[in-house]
């Protein structure tokens, strides 16, 4: 037991070493959206979905860093505020608030590290408006 117990460190120390890139590239065009909508995208969606991702402290540990740059680097090329594409709006509003609408978005797993990320009633509200042009 002792043994695999030091096994165990030693290997949570080694994996630390492995090289993982936590970028934020420049941002393009940033969206386009009302003063209020955007602060919520901002604490709710950003960490993600934006070449401005806040890398918490979960990101730079072996191994949740592994997964989280992993999960970020193909986030951004779903949707990426910072790389807005204004022809393709209609079609991400309506992602969006399906996504919302579902509770699948912000993901469970990030609100556990992220209260500011659980969306109240008012905050939904206001983001259905916007996604559904109301
Ligand atoms: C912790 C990272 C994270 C955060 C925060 C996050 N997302 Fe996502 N999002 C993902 C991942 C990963 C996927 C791809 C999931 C999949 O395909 O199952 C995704 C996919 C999506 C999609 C595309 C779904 C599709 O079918 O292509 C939309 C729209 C979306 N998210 C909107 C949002 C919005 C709006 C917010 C904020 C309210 C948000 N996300 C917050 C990680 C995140």
């Amino acid at each position: 037991m002792k043994k695999f117990l030091i096994a165990v460190v030693v290997i949570l120390i080694g994996i630390q070493f492995i090289p993982v890139e936590r970028t934020n590239p420049p941002v393009i065009s940033d969206i386009d959206a009302p003063a209020d909508v955007k602060a919520i995208l901002k604490k709710a969606c950003y960490d993600c979905h934006s070449n401005e991702t806040n890398w918490a402290w979960y990101t730079k540990v072996a191994p949740s860093s592994f997964l989280a740059v992993k999960d970020v680097n193909d986030t951004r090329k779903n949707l990426n505020f910072s790389e807005w594409n204004i022809n393709k709006e209609a079609k991400y509003k309506e992602e969006i608030w399906d996504e919302i609408r579902e509770e699948q978005m912000p993901p469970w797993q990030y609100k556990i590290f992220h209260s500011e990320a659980k969306l109240t009633p008012e905050e939904k509200n206001l983001l259905r408006n916007w996604a559904t042009n109301k």
